[in-house]
């Protein structure tokens, strides 16, 4: 499978407000993502997981390095050229959903597509046929606090879709969720990588990061271990990571 996005190298230094200390939340990281792959990244608190999705979600740039997120080398971007590309180019979900509560489920999906320059009729079309996707057809004229935390989920889980991102990119997506709701969501992820989505997902829960195909652990802001899961299907076809 060819690769979606090409990490290169990449440091990320923060400096302490005020001071000359310098906090390495990256050092040397390098990573290749195969379209349509599936990965967990899992680390302790401040080993640099969010810093690493930031860059990847193109709303941060590496302090050195490199990343090519399709055919764009995005290292260099200015802030306006990386936030187009962003909302071209990915998807976010979030552990605390971000839905907008005024506003309908339908029109929670619809509003982003106004932002794409979509044009009316094209937006509410897409916007049924993504709810339809995640199963809240049922539920387009409700408002998310008349949604269950797995329904909200899905609310953003459909509109991460609606740009046909690169990457689908969730940081602990079912950490406000309740087991059986969360493995649902999990359910709806396995679904997408089914048809081809490329996910990657922060989680700090082992049997959540296990359905995944691929586990990247941080440490300390370098990657301790990159290992794919044999007993995964599809990862099992690829076979081990070397090196
Ligand atoms: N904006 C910032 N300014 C200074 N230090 C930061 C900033 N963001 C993160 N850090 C530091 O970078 C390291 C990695 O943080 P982070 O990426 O949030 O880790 P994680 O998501 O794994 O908990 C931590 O030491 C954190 O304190
Ligand atoms: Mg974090």
């Amino acid at each position: 499978m060819p690769t979606v996005a090409s990490l290169q190298n990449l440091f990320k230094i923060y400096r302490k407000p005020g001071t000359d200390i310098e906090v390495y939340a990256l050092r040397d990281v390098s990573i290749d993502f195969e379209q349509g792959q599936y990965t967990a990244i899992m680390g302790a608190s401040g080993s640099g997981k969010s810093t690493l999705m930031n860059i990847i979600g193109c709303l941060d740039q590496p302090t050195s390095g490199r990343y090519i997120l399709g055919e764009d080398d995005i290292s260099q971007l200015q802030d306006d050229a990386l936030s187009e590309i962003r909302s071209r180019r990915i998807g976010f979900i979030f552990q605390n959903f971000n839905l907008i509560q005024q506003l309908t489920v339908l029109e929670n999906l619809e509003v982003p597509m106004f932002y794409l320059g979509i044009p009316p009729h094209e937006r509410h079309r897409r916007a049924v046929e993504l709810a339809h996707r995640v199963g809240l057809e049922q539920r387009l004229d409700h408002r998310p606090m008349q949604l269950s935390g797995g329904q909200q989920q899905r609310v953003c889980i459909a509109r991460a879709l609606i740009n046909e991102p690169l990457i689908l990119l969730a940081d602990e997506p079912t950490g406000a969720l309740d087991s059986k709701t969360g493995v649902q969501i999990l359910q709806l992820f396995d679904e997408l990588v089914a048809q081809g989505r490329t996910i990657i997902m922060v989680t700090h829960d082992p049997t959540v990061a296990h359905r995944c195909q691929r586990v990247i652990h941080l440490h300390d802001g370098q990657i301790s271990r990159d290992e794919l899961n044999a007993r995964h299907p599809v990862a099992a076809e690829d076979g081990q990571l070397t090196g």
